[in-house]
């Protein structure tokens, strides 16, 4: 099955490039199944109901979130009447919506997929990712009745990223890293067979500070001190993600490949 997940949307930017871009690599790349972090999709902040429906209609089957879920209220409930919202697993006992879902990709194949948020950096205590993840694995082991599985690991340490990754190394097909909005260049096939890359890197404009108006973070940088609002910026987006083949049989990956797409990044993907 061939694979793309595409790293946090962001803001205006983000979307308008995700809702140009993908149909056409949806098309171009043949794509069986496309997932999508919107978790800044909206203003930077979250993922309004609106959004999360335009990047669904651009050809996105999940949108997984982060620790911004519901910085917009509306996703709330909206995650609760969409199925194809994936929040994360230990975001609270409390939270709405689910954080793993099996879906069905082209002729009728089942995908997992599932998001965890890691602990350390993070603003939250959130409950281990690697207990929460564990019956989730074990419900779906490759080679069984899903196809494919992709476990979006959330969180700032590419050390708890990489932990995570081989804790489901020939457990999940994929585990991609989102959060820092900065691609890493570590896309690899494990031993076991999990596709790995610590962070997917965002899709947004990279002539800022990790997607935000460049000013306002340096003038926090420099003073200390707030002068205006976060705001994303948006001038040349870069679609950034992981593009990964899985043989159906055994579920595992057969090819990685980094994918960064228009932009001011240097140019990669699987065509
Ligand atoms: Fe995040
Ligand atoms: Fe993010």
């Amino acid at each position: 099955m061939r694979i793309l997940f595409l790293g946090d949307v962001m803001g205006r930017g983000g979307r308008q490039a995700v809702a140009e871009r993908l149909p056409g690599l949806r098309r171009d790349w043949r794509l069986d199944f496309v997932v999508v972090n919107g978790e800044n999709a909206t203003g930077g902040r979250g993922l309004s109901t609106e959004h999360a429906k335009g990047i669904l209609e651009a050809g996105a089957d999940v949108i997984t979130l982060g620790d911004h879920a519901f910085d917009q209220k509306d996703m709330m409930r909206f995650c609760e009447t969409e199925p194809r919202i994936i929040r994360p697993l230990n975001y609270s006992k409390s939270a709405p919506g689910i954080g793993a879902r099996v879906f069905e990709a082209t002729r009728g194949r089942k995908v997992l997929v599932a998001q965890v948020l890691g602990q350390v950096f993070m603003s939250r205590p959130y409950d281990d990712p690697f207990s929460a993840l564990e019956p989730v694995l074990k419900a779906h082991p490759p080679g069984g009745t899903v196809a494919a599985s992709l476990i979006d690991i959330h969180c700032e340490a590419t050390s708890e990223k990489m932990g995570v990754g081989h804790f489901c190394d020939g457990r999940a097909s994929i585990v991609v890293g989102t959060h820092t909005h900065v691609p890493t260049a570590d896309a690899t096939i494990l031993p076991r067979g999990t596709a790995f890359q610590s962070d997917a890197g965002m899709c947004g404009d990279y002539d800022s500070v990790i997607g935000m108006q460049k000013d306002e973070p340096l003038r926090r940088f420099i003073t200390g001190m707030p002068g205006g609002r976060f705001t994303p910026a948006m001038e040349e987006v870069t679609l950034s993600g992981l593009y990964v083949e899985t043989d159906d049989r055994t579920g595992l990956a057969t090819r990685v490949e980094m994918v960064r797409q228009g932009g001011r990044l240097s140019q990669c993907g699987p065509a």
